[in-house]
């Protein structure tokens, strides 16, 4: 089959990957992918999200089948676009409908879903301008630290966790008052939960699903879980506490309702869930709902699938993912991040990358990479994930950070601590 796969960073090299090892695939191209993806298969210069480019390039290559890596096609729509068209209907997408990818696009929308099935999650309270009293009352009943998310998309950013009532109410009315524009126009309050975060997806036809391992990621810039929240700096699979009882806890709870929610509302999703949970004294709630595989998280969840992905691929958009299996790899699977100096702030770009042909013991995904004159060179914040396997996490760890110290450009920073709260 001819398979286009949609993004561009570390998560769709990463999937690009694995999708090239199913011998069911003639052709894998990515859009617009980096210059790790045409390793793998064949980039082509088509933005993600620009639908008709999209839809031109799969009448006039026969594909068969998209894959979305990233949310904002989702969120945009892309699912629908094909399910509307003549020419693009009997093309599956993998990833939900527009309505589907509204538990990423909006934390109210997810909110309340989760009140609708019985979901745990924090407690909360929806704000706008129209009810901001209500809202400053609100946060006089809970207790510090203070959560505040925009409501709709925001790159990350839209979270904000503060120490003192007094700023809560502040950062409240500057949010409402435009700072993330639109998206902050509605607020959600939240109840701080203090756990360790965990990171669970599914794949699912819209009525079966097949749980993926799970893994954990660092956020922070900072080695001890310091500094400024970034895109991530690393990945570990499988999780020490994500242990049978405490999973069996999440599918119950969390995994079904979900997937049974989205039917009985007559959501149309097929695709990946990535459930952002949070571990709270043994107990797992949802900290978010996201559309998509997660980044760093799938270059550690690729390696521990042992399945071809694109037959289970193919059962999604079947709907008979029940009969498709899913293997995967007892060991363990890690990624360390190479960010490009100053990231998550202001950094360079177009640094030489030397040293990638040199790492022989680990998988070198790229992240935000790109050819110039025939150099690979740094192209974004996150810049190289060095994937690795192990018996263990120490020991796959070890593999990632001697693969980090072999490749070099200007400023390269990682974290060596990955792991360490484990
Ligand atoms: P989100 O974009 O919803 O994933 O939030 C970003 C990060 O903020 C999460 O990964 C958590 O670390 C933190 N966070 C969000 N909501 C809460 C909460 N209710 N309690 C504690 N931490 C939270
Ligand atoms: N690693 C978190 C995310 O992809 O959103």
């Amino acid at each position: 089959m001819k398979l286009l796969l949609l993004g561009s960073g570390g998560r769709e090299h990463a999937l690009a990957w694995k999708i090239a090892q199913s011998p069911k695939i003639e052709k894998l191209y990515i859009a617009p992918g980096n210059a790790g993806t045409q390793n793998v298969g064949e980039n082509i210069a088509i933005k993600a999200d620009d639908f008709e480019a999209i839809k031109a390039f799969v009448v006039a290559n026969d594909i068969n089948m998209v894959v979305v890596g990233p949310e904002d096609p989702l969120v945009k729509g892309v699912y629908d676009f094909f399910k509307e068209d003549e020419a693009l209907k009997n093309v599956p997408v993998i990833g939900p409908s527009r309505t589907g990818a509204v538990l990423e696009g909006s934390k109210e929308f997810a909110k309340e879903f989760m009140m609708r099935h019985n979901i745990p999650t924090a407690g909360y309270k929806s704000i706008t301008a129209d009810n901001l009293e209500e809202g400053l009352a609100f946060l006089e009943t809970l207790e510090a630290p203070y959560v505040l998310k925009a409501d709709g998309l925001c790159a990350g950013k839209g979270v904000l966790i503060l120490p003192t009532l007094e700023e809560a109410k502040k950062e409240l009315k500057e949010m409402l008052g435009g700072m993330f524009g639109g998206a902050s126009a509605t607020v959600v309050i939240e109840e701080f939960l203090s756990g360790i975060e965990c990171s669970v997806f599914v794949l699912t036809d819209g009525k079966n699903y097949k749980i993926l391992p799970e893994a954990k990621d660092y956020k922070r810039i900072g080695e001890g879980d310091k500094g400024l929240n970034t895109g991530g700096m690393g990945s570990i699979s499988p999780v020490p506490f994500a242990n049978k009882e405490w999973m069996q806890k999440v599918e119950d709870r969390i995994i079904r309702p979900t997937v049974e929610g989205l039917a009985t509302e007559g959501i149309d999703y097929k695709g990946f869930i990535f459930f952002g949970l949070i571990n709270v004294k043994g107990e797992p709630m949802v900290i978010e709902y996201n559309v998509r595989m997660g980044d760093p998280e799938t270059e550690s969840v690729m390696l521990r699938i042992k399945s071809d992905l694109v037959e289970l691929f193919e059962g999604v958009a079947a709907g008979n993912l029940d009969e498709k299996t899913l293997e995967i790899d007892e060991r363990a699977a890690v990624c360390v991040m190479l960010v490009s100096g100053g990231y998550p702030e202001a950094y360079d770009k177009g640094y030489a990358i030397t040293g990638l042909n040199e790492v022989k013991d680990s998988i070198v995904f790229h992240a935000g990479t790109s050819l110039k004159d025939g150099q690979v060179v740094t192209a974004g914040g996150r810049v190289i994930a060095v994937s690795s396997y192990g018996a263990n996490k120490e020991e796959a760890l070890a593999q990632s950070f001697a693969g980090a110290q072999k490749i070099n450009f200007e400023k390269k920073y990682f974290r060596s601590d990955i792991g360490f709260d484990l």
